[in-house]
C-alpha cells in the first residue's frame, strides 16, 4: 500500500487531445483496474467519511458510482444515485442546469434521503463544479445535510471549488494546470 501512497497520481492515465483537441483527459480506469490503487483511493475516502460521521453516500452517474459504492460498502451504509432524467423508476425530484450547448436534468428518488441525514457526495472528478452543484441541490431539497464532498481528481485551474463554497471537500489528486 505504501508504494501506491507515494505515487498515486501515476495511476491516472492522461490522454492528450481526447475527446477533442486541446483536452488532456484524466482516465481513472487505470486506478480501478489495479486492486491496490482502487483500494487505496477507497480507503482514503472511507477515512474522510468516518471523520464526517456520514450516514449515506450520494454519487452522480456514471463515474460517481465507481467512487461512492465501494465506500458505502466498506462502511456498511447505503448509496443513493443521482441519475439523468428518465432512469429512475419511482417518484423523483429534478434539477436542471445549463451546459455549454443545451441543458441537463439530474434526478433523485424522492425517498432516497431522509431529512437530517449526513451525506457524503462522491465523484471521480471536479471540473467546473456543475455536476456536484446539482447533486448538492437535490440532496438539500430532500433535507439531507452535505457534510463532505470527495473527489479522486480536482482540476484546480477550472476553479470548480468556487461553486462549492461553504462545503468541505477532499481531493486525492490535484492538477494545477
Ligand atoms: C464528468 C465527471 C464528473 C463531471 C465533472 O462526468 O465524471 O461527473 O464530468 O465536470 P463538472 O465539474 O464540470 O460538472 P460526465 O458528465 O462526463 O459523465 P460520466 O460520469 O457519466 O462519464
Ligand atoms: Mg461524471
Amino acid at each position: 500500500m505504501s508504494g501506491v501512497k507515494n505515487g498515486f497520481k501515476k495511476y491516472v492515465s492522461e490522454v492528450q487531445d481526447w475527446p477533442k483537441k486541446g483536452v488532456s483527459f484524466k482516465d481513472i480506469t487505470t486506478i480501478m483496474d489495479d486492486g491496490k490503487a482502487y483500494g487505496y483511493a477507497t480507503d482514503q475516502i472511507v477515512e474522510y467519511a468516518k471523520e464526517k460521521q456520514v450516514d449515506i453516500i450520494v454519487g452522480p452517474e456514471a463515474r460517481g458510482f465507481i467512487i461512492g459504492c465501494p465506500v458505502a460498502y466498506s462502511m456498511g451504509i447505503g448509496f443513493a444515485p443521482v441519475r439523468k432524467e428518465g432512469k429512475l423508476p419511482r417518484e423523483v425530484i429534478k434539477y436542471e442546469y445549463d451546459l455549454e450547448y443545451g441543458s441537463n436534468i439530474l434526478t433523485m428518488h424522492r425517498d432516497a434521503i431522509s431529512p437530517g441525514q449526513r451525506v457524503l457526495i462522491t465523484d471521480d472528478l471536479l471540473a467546473t463544479g456543475g455536476t456536484i452543484e446539482g447533486a448538492i441541490h437535490l440532496v438539500e431539497k430532500l433535507g439531507g445535510i452535505v457534510v463532505g464532498i470527495a473527489f479522486l481528481i480536482e482540476l484546480e485551474y477550472l476553479e470548480g471549488k468556487k461553486r462549492l463554497e461553504g462545503y468541505d471537500t477532499l481531493s486525492l489528486i490535484t492538477y494545477a494546470q
